[in-house]
């Protein structure tokens, strides 16, 4: 089945096809009008889709060499995420999909997150996944195709979050989390001990007493001193954040009992996280994927592969499909 995909749950406007042979596209048009507010404006990130959804759609099309009367299927992201952006996704979709007489496929942004890891391999069920984002911090129990169970999850701020406002104290641009995973490589990771929040409680997390350190531990500490030593506090704040998630999700593993792992998420990107994880898993014996750099952030590729499973389970839309901000 040939799947045109659309994503506009946050800041990035993107279009995917999918075809039989895999994945044939994948634009994805970030938007930079929010790095001068060193965060998403909501109104500004719906005003911004609506500009250039037409363009990354037809886009997307003609990187895959696919015309419209090939699609046979539209799938697009159904939340959680702005309420404003998901509705400029889905009210393109819905036109496409009335147009061209064409089933309309809802896809829940974190599920695609996790399914994303299937455009390249096929884990194996039941898996467990840590689905790490900007707005979201889960340990997820998957039974098979979407049957899941939620086992941990934040109780403040997602990983993405605490890299994001870490980031910004120490002047990075938004998101800082890519940048951080970049000077951090050039650190030392035991530069100093941040705290690792319920480290040896549960399954749940907590980031926010993490960003609170970060800001008294700068309190005293001036802009040439900061600049000096950037790499090492960056090292130790990522070591911070990757020792727990790992930690938490192998301590999952051993409950679960799980035939792979995967990691999912813009934060999967994350190169110590992934090292760590990788360590980890091979220690446990159980095989651990995660989805390559372009398709661990927003995307509309792992929208387009979550379709399809869809697909494939019968599960379509009609013309009644509506967003949802947060996760049900
Ligand atoms: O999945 P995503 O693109 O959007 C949401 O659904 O939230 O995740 C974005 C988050 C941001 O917080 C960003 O800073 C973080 O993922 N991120 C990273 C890295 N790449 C993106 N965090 C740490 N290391 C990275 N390499
Ligand atoms: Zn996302």
């Amino acid at each position: 089945m040939n799947i045109l995909a659309i994503e506009s749950s946050c800041d990035d406007t993107s279009a995917a096809v999918l075809t039989a042979e895999g994945i044939q596209s994948n634009i994805i048009a970030s938007q930079s009008i929010h790095l001068q507010f060193g965060g998403v404006v909501p109104e500004l990130a719906s005003r911004a889709h609506q500009k250039t959804i037409t363009q990354t759609v037809q886009q997307a099309l003609e990187e895959a060499d696919v015309s419209l009367d090939d699609i046979e299927a539209i799938a697009v992201t159904q939340g959680p995420g702005l309420l404003g952006s998901l509705l400029v996704g889905i009210c393109f979709a819905k036109g496409l999909a009335l147009s061209r007489n064409i089933p309309l496929i809802g896809v829940n942004h974190m599920d695609a997150h996790i399914y994303a890891n299937f455009i390249d391999h096929q884990p194996e069920f039941p898996l467990l996944a840590l689905t790490v984002s900007g707005g979201h911090t889960q340990l997820v129990h998957v039974t098979s195709p979407f049957e899941h169970e939620i086992i941990g999850k934040t109780r403040d701020d997602a990983a993405g979050e605490a890299f994001d406002k870490i980031g910004k104290l120490l002047g990075l641009p938004y998101p800082a989390g890519p940048h951080m995973d970049r000077l951090a490589k050039k650190g030392d990771p035991q530069f100093h001990k941040f705290p690792q929040a319920l480290l040896h409680k549960g399954l749940d997390f907590s980031f926010s007493g993490l960003k609170t350190s970060v800001l008294y531990y700068l309190e005293d500490k001036n802009d040439e001193w900061i600049q000096e030593h950037l790499n090492d506090i960056c090292a130790s704040v990522s070591y911070a954040i990757a020792e727990v998630l790992v930690k938490k999700l192998k301590r999952a593993a051993q409950q679960t009992s799980v035939k792979s792992i995967v990691l999912a998420g813009g934060v999967s990107a994350n190169s110590m996280l992934r090292e760590k994880a990788e360590g980890m898993a091979a220690k446990l014996g159980i095989p651990l994927y995660s989805p390559k750099i372009s398709y661990c952030t927003d995307n509309a590729a792992m929208i387009s592969i979550t379709g399809k499973l869809k697909a494939i389970k019968g599960q379509f839309d009609d013309l009644n499909l509506k967003p949802f901000a947060s996760l049900t």
